[in-house]
């Protein structure tokens, strides 16, 4: 993987308030291997392809609407390498053709295995399997998040986000987080939308970025994947306002709690606050197709 050769543009959401706020339009960064994801990646891969593997061949975890899923298959495919995705529910294994998440990976060469639950949570015992099954391949964890993803995040910092007091990132296993929190500057302060509701997750930031710049606000609406009428309002109302498409699992959730305290008063005066977009539009078509089945509001596109 290249680093691509664009500029990132920030974008200024002008509030009523003495608050500046900035989106950084991460998810230009590719089409398909967008926001965090590439950046997460970016050091795993080359790490792996500069053994000059004879069959390149890269499993990863995930759930069937996941966006490092979707990011996995289209690398691979670009990348020429051979792609396994183990997906979380057994009940997948016959009706994965109508989810839009895993038809779009499978198009792009990726294959899977369909584990139960428990099996899933397991990860220590499953990649164990794996490795004994595959030797030569290059097992990343779910969400992509290891050392070399946090190695990879510093890319999404520049000499352009070096003013901001704040950097604000939704944070679901924690690599994004922690990559802005070991490369922020002293006097930046890191705040990771919690949109997961898990208790390991502080501890597994702070171990993995060894500082204690950063805070994790809950964002996460009462469970990973859970989608509110407010949220989806809120995406919509957004889009209305500033014309940036946000996703329901994590940068809408991220900006709503944003904008929550930035209300609150939580920021003072004069603060300069940077958000990042990561990215995961391609899981909004699959949240509509739930939505439509439950009669209620769609995210607009
Ligand atoms: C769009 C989006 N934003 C944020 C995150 C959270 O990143 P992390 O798992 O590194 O906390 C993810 C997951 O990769 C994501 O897909």
């Amino acid at each position: 993987m290249k680093i691509p050769d664009i500029e990132i543009p920030l974008i200024q959401l002008p509030l009523e308030k003495d608050i500046q706020l900035f989106l950084k339009r991460e998810d230009l960064i590719h089409p398909e291997i967008s926001g965090n994801k590439f950046w997460k990646l970016f050091y795993n891969v080359n790490s792996y392809l500069a053994l000059k593997p004879e069959h390149p061949f890269m499993i990863t975890f995930g759930g069937a609407f996941s966006n490092h899923i979707a990011a996995v298959a289209a690398l691979g495919k670009e990348f020429d390498l051979k792609t396994l995705g183990i997906i979380r529910g057994e009940e997948m294994t016959d009706k994965w053709q109508a989810n839009p998440t895993l038809a779009r990976a499978s198009d792009r060469g990726m294959d899977f295995r369909f584990v139960t639950r428990a099996h899933y949570r397991d990860k220590v015992a499953l990649t164990q399997t794996l490795e004994k099954e595959f030797p030569h391949a290059l097992i990343i964890p779910e969400g992509g998040t290891n050392r070399n993803a946090v190695q990879g995040v510093r890319h999404m910092l520049s000499e352009q986000t070096k003013s901001f007091d704040y950097l604000c990132t939704a944070a679901g296993t924690g690599g994004t987080v922690a990559g802005l929190s070991r490369f922020a500057e002293d006097h930046q302060q890191v705040l990771g939308f919690k949109v997961v509701d898990d208790y390991s997750l502080y501890n597994r930031v702070l171990n993995l970025s060894q500082r204690q710049n950063f805070t994790l606000p809950e964002a996460h609406d009462g469970g990973y994947g859970k989608i509110t009428g407010e949220n989806i309002r809120f995406i919509n109302n957004f889009k209305l306002k500033y014309g940036i498409q946000l996703d329901p699992i994590y940068t809408g959730k991220m900006l709503r709690k944003l904008f929550e305290l930035i209300e609150s008063g939580y920021f003072p005066t004069g603060s300069k606050i940077l958000a990042f977009h990561t990215g995961g539009l391609q899981g909004i078509s699959g949240a509509n197709e739930l939505l439509r089945k439950q009669n209620r509001e769609l995210i607009k596109l």
